[in-house]
């Protein structure tokens, strides 16, 4: 029906002759011409209808935007003065000759324009009509180029695409299982993948020494700006190798990912201690391109008058913490406020601060609601170990060190971006040395990563101070998102029993639930190791979009429903007979 996209056109084809298809995306009528933006998956035409051609013209009087059409004509330069340099077709246009209505359409629902501030229930209604929006179609087109990129690299360097099942047992990273019921055998259910961690590892047991899939993922959490219930992974996986061969081709993955589809060339990753990112920047994903640290003061706030800081500086698992912000004393009162709030809402007590109005006035320079409960000495060592300098800020965290790591830490990423402290461009980062285990509110053991996770001490050390006990896991970060996680796995039987001890699961349920991962260990396992990165959020990240939500076709709400589809949905009461479920109507 067509010889060319309505996006490809330029200066090369004037004078030709051609056919284009397409929605209309704006109708403009001066009178005399009609004026036709055409629009298709690669872009906009202009195509002008004028008089001589009667019959099309009549046409195109009646067209209305989103119609659906075909248009022949030929190409020509745009006259002097209506040139539109802000589109890639915007020296040429085509004075069209025929014009055929494909199909019409209704008034969409939401307007099919780059800067729709439609709602998000009503955008995902109406996808296929947000879809159209240039900013959209352009993201699903890199989205595509994408994954290519991922797979010419993953191929180049010998990984064999494979597939593992979708209907399978659950595979626990962290999430609540999405469940299949099973119609065949009552009463029993597969789980849909939270990963396909164990068939990955098992293929490394069956020799295909490097795996790779675009996965796709189930996870029944919480939902974020990042998080979906259904997500794809770029999962990887390689036999014989240690961590540093594993991140070393993973780097190399990333970078022939950013070269091809950002043409940048990215910088040296940087490589940090889950320790040292907790300790400097409240974060295991810390964005490296705000400069802000963390200043420990438990030592110097042992002895003050002020409760606040004393009691968590005393205590074992407290931390008393200082974020020096340059320029922060031209902060309102107003915005101090917000950004208490702020923290309050991220489990803070409070937020203590001081602004060093003139430094060299010693205390007389200093505006804060905490100095009065401090002598001078506290005050110059306080002052000293931050840095700070005229015109800063202090801002303080004394709590939990859990609470004052993300009350702080979250702060760190608000305030540079309301002062624009954050540099430009991009900032990798590895973070490696994980503890093995967190501990759980009621003291029980939980893999910060996942029970297949190398340590990377023995046996004996695991067991007897597993809480010490370091993994041979990696995360690769980039500005603050977590892109990508895997680890060196335990790729002997016992440990892996003593790792399910550890973590509460019994020798009769670790053989029922991992029984096939434990024996295939025995059945000559290779050291092997692997990562899986969120491709919806490589593609977020890239895009520069704020949500995964606008990377994904169909993404859920935060809700975990799909408007476009009213999924999920109920279903008849034959079907549920049929897989043996009576469902229980929702408790009030
Ligand atoms: P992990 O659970 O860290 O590791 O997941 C790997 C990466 O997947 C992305 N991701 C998500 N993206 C969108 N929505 C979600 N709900 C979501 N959850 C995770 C993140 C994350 O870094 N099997 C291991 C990998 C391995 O050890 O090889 C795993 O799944 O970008
Ligand atoms: P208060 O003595 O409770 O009035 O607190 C004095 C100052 O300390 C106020 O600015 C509070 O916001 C701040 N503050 C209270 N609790 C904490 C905390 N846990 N960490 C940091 N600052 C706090």
């Amino acid at each position: 029906m067509r010889s060319h996209y309505c996006g490809e056109l330029n200066e090369s084809h004037v004078g030709a002759e051609l056919a284009l298809c397409g929605w209309v995306h704006r109708r403009r009528d001066h009178g005399g011409v009609i004026f036709l933006d055409l629009r298709d998956r690669e872009g906009i035409a202009q195509v002008v209808f004028d008089p001589d051609t009667p019959e099309s013209f009549a046409i195109a009087e009646q067209v209305r935007n989103e119609y659906v059409i075909r248009i022949a004509g030929r190409v020509r330069s745009r006259p002097q003065g209506t040139v539109n340099p802000d589109m890639s077709t915007g020296k040429v246009e085509v004075l069209g000759r025929e014009l055929e209505i494909l199909n019409a359409a209704d008034t969409t629902p939401i307007p099919v324009d780059e800067y729709v501030e439609a709602g998000e229930d009503i955008r995902l209604r109406y996808r296929y009509i947000d879809l159209r929006r240039p900013e959209m179609a352009e993201r699903m087109r890199f989205r595509s180029r994408l994954t290519r990129a991922v797979r010419g690299y993953l191929d180049e360097h010998g990984f064999l695409e494979t597939e593992t099942p979708l209907l399978t047992r659950a595979t626990p990273e962290g999430a609540r299982d999405y469940l299949v019921p099973s119609r065949i055998h009552p009463s029993r259910f597969f789980a849909l993948p939270q990963s396909p961690q164990l068939f990955k590892q098992i293929l490394m047991v069956a020799g295909l020494d490097r795996y790779y899939q675009i996965a796709r993922c189930f996870r029944d959490e919480d939902l974020r700006a990042d998080r979906q219930p259904e997500f794809t992974q770029i999962d990887v996986e390689m036999s014989f190798v240690g961590e540093e061969q594993v991140m070393s081709a993973m780097e190399g993955l990333i970078r022939q990912v950013f070269a091809e589809t950002i043409q940048v060339e990215l910088g040296p990753f940087a490589r940090m201690s889950h320790a040292e990112a907790l300790r400097r920047y409240g974060s295991d994903k810390p964005d490296l391109r705000v400069d802000l640290e963390f200043v420990d003061l438990a030592e110097l706030m042992r002895e003050v008058d002020f409760k606040v800081f004393r009691e968590p500086a005393r205590r074992d698992g407290c931390r008393v913490a200082a974020l020096r912000v340059p320029g922060g004393a031209a902060l309102s009162r107003k915005q101090i406020d917000d950004y208490t709030d702020f923290v309050r809402k991220r489990g803070a007590g409070g937020l203590a601060w001081i602004k060093l109005n003139n430094a060299a006035l010693g205390r007389e320079g200093l505006q804060s609601p905490i100095v009065k409960f401090m002598d001078d000495q506290t005050i110059q060592g306080l002052l000293e170990a931050s840095a700070a300098e005229s015109g800063d800020i202090i801002f303080f965290g004394a709590d939990k060190v859990a609470v004052v790591n993300e009350s702080l830490g979250a702060l760190r990423l608000r305030v540079a971006r309301d002062l624009g402290l954050a540099q430009e461009g991009w900032k990798p980062l590895w973070v490696v040395d994980f503890p093995m285990f967190e501990t759980a509110g009621d003291g029980s053991l939980t893999p910060l990563h996942h029970p297949f996770t190398a340590p990377s001490c023995s046996v004996g050390e695991l067991r007897e101070k597993p809480l010490e006990a370091l993994s041979r896991a990696y995360d690769m970060v980039l500005n603050g998102v977590e892109l990508g996680g895997g680890s060196i796995r335990i790729s002997q039987s016992d440990m892996q029993q003593v790792v399910f001890e550890l973590l509460g699961i019994g020798a009769e349920e670790a053989q029922r639930k991992f029984g096939f991962l434990l024996s295939a260990l025995r059945y000559g396992c290779p050291p092997h190791g692997g990562i899986a990165f969120g491709l919806d959020r490589l593609a977020m990240l890239l895009c520069g979009a704020n949500s995964i939500r606008d990377v994904i076709p169909f993404p859920k709400t935060q809700s975990a429903s799909c408007p476009l589809t009213a999924a999920p949905g109920e279903v008849s009461a034959a079907q549920l007979r049929e897989l043996h479920i009576r469902p229980r109507p929702p408790q009030a």
